[in-house]
């Protein structure tokens, strides 16, 4: 071949280059809401040699292995996720003056076939990493004195939320109960973001034509309403962040009548550490402060950095503790029961947050969602319903707007509650109110009825308390010497109120 090309080299003058893989490469997939998908391919040959970067979106990847050449190829990329290493793997060809490209979004899926062509050199390349912000500490803004709580569009709707749907979320809190109950906010999750126009104004895509038109909405039906977006260039679904435009995007949301961000890590890990996170999450601290504006703001990113250490000084409400929730038993009580230690950094104000509720979205039956509402009321977590509000069934609506269950929640102490006792699959969990009652949750993390006692001793209490009320059941409980014994349905729990 190396002759061959040679020999045509000499005779012809031929581009033999024109089989090289050098090049900025992009496949643009339109998406339905007007933005598109991109993947960057830049790539420099050298012989049998590919270097370069793979980007999608907020995926940055730089090569680091590579087989073959023109005729086919393979590129192994690899990029740092905090401490973790995500590696990704394309294979593909040149064929005449495109280069087709196939991946799999996880090793075990599909391939994804895709046609890359040449872009101008630079274009889309990873933004230069901007300086940080000396550390200090941003002035409280006095909101959530009590756990937030609304509905976010994430777990039922992901990136087919719209101004329709989040329009008929607010009709529905409205009309149900739960704006009664002390449901608030209407939180828009990713997916509502097109990029910016010329002065640098973040823009909405095709399913938000009007923010300011859907938040008067909102506000119109006695609610609030929250948006999102990320410390990096992209957010977690690949849409626009507010890397280095915080000023500016925190001035719109107040614009548009936003009362709550969530700011998501994700596309900040290609340019910044976990130890910078601090840092980025102060600059949209001050930047929402700055704008006048009472703007909860709620940190997401996933429990890294120790943030319930310093969530606070950069102005946070709520920090995320855990990875992402999922709509099954495992998930919900392998994150809801791991919080025990955390309860100390739960103050009025500003609140660990083990992610949204999955209640009603189908994955677990009534009992296991009823342990879902009371761990995270228990734990003081932000309640954010995230199930289609359009068709909740009057099972569901009871739990989520149980007024006992939320008034342990809401407690004005907020008081995170700690595991008092485990044994095997069964634990008791307790918070103390402001009033000097005490709330207990007894729960079955087993597959089948089991007994639990409490012992009022564990407790803290020397005798038994004068009022016993089971929150669930709605009654008045009978005490009987030093403990109280119950049985509890599978995965079930038992909710108690105890007062002197
Ligand atoms: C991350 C967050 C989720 C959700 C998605 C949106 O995974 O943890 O709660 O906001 O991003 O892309």
């Amino acid at each position: 071949m190396k002759s061959l090309c040679i020999v045509f080299l000499v005779l012809l003058a031929v581009p033999c280059f024109a089989a090289d893989l050098s090049g900025n490469w992009v496949v643009r997939d339109p998406l339905p809401d007007g933005t598109f998908r991109t993947t960057y391919v830049d790539l420099h040959q050298e012989g049998s040699r590919i270097t370069g970067t793979i980007r999608v979106t907020q995926f940055y990847f730089k090569i680091v292995e590579s087989t073959g050449g023109s005729e086919g190829f393979t590129l192994t990329g690899s990029m740092m996720d905090g401490t973790n290493e995500r590696r990704v793997k394309y294979e593909g060809k040149l064929v005449g003056d495109q280069l087709h490209v196939a991946t799999r979004r996880r090793p075990d899926t599909e391939l994804i076939q895709m046609v890359a062509r040449r872009a101008p050199p630079g274009e889309g390349a990873y933004p230069a990493r901007l300086p940080l912000p000396a550390i200090h500490r941003v002035a409280d803004n006095g909101l959530a004195k009590t756990p937030p709580m609304g509905w976010n569009s994430w777990n039922k709707f992901a990136g087919r939320v719209d101004d329709p749907a989040v329009r008929a979320m607010a009709d529905a809190m409205a009309s149900n109960g739960m704006k009664e109950a002390g449901y608030q906010y209407i939180n828009i999750d990713d997916t509502w973001e097109a990029g910016r126009d010329a002065q640098g104004n973040i823009t909405t895509n095709k399913k938000f034509p009007d923010m300011k038109a859907l938040a008067d909405y909102v506000h119109g039906k006695g609610l609030k309403i929250g948006i999102y977006s990320s410390p990096g260039p992209n957010t977690c679904a690949g849409y626009e962040g507010s890397y280095g435009h915080e000023q500016q995007d925190a001035k719109t949301y107040a614009a548009w009548g936003i009362d709550y961000l969530k700011y998501d890590w994700c596309g900040a890990r290609n340019l910044y550490t976990d130890q910078e996170m601090r840092a980025l999450y102060q600059v949209m601290g001050d930047a929402l402060l700055e704008t006048g504006r009472p703007i909860l703001y709620s940190l997401c990113q996933y429990g890294r950095a120790e943030v319930w250490k310093w969530g606070a000084n950069v102005g946070g409400n709520a920090w995320r503790t855990t990875g992402d929730i999922r709509d099954t038993w495992d998930s919900m009580t392998t994150i809801g029961f791991s919080q025990d230690e955390l309860a100390p950094w739960a103050t009025p104000g500003h609140w660990n947050d083990p992610d949204m509720l999955e209640i009603g979205n189908g994955g677990m039956n009534n009992d296991e969602y009823k342990t879902h509402m009371s761990l995270w009321s228990i734990l003081a977590a932000p309640l954010l319903a995230g199930n289609d509000l359009r068709n909740t069934t009057p099972a569901i609506l009871e739990i989520l707007t149980n007024r006992e269950v939320i008034a342990v929640n809401q407690d004005k102490d907020g008081n995170q509650g700690r595991r008092i006792a485990k044994s095997g699959d069964q634990e008791v969990w307790a918070r103390s109110l402001s009033d000097g009652a005490l709330a207990i949750a007894l729960f079955n993390r087993s597959g089948t009825l089991a007994k639990i006692s409490v012992k009022w001793s564990d407790l803290g209490l020397k005798s038994p308390p004068a009022h016993l009320r089971d929150l669930w059941a709605h009654s008045d409980l009978k005490l009987d010497g030093a403990e109280y014994s119950v049985a509890v349905p599978a995965h079930g729990v038992v909710l108690l109120r105890a007062a002197k």
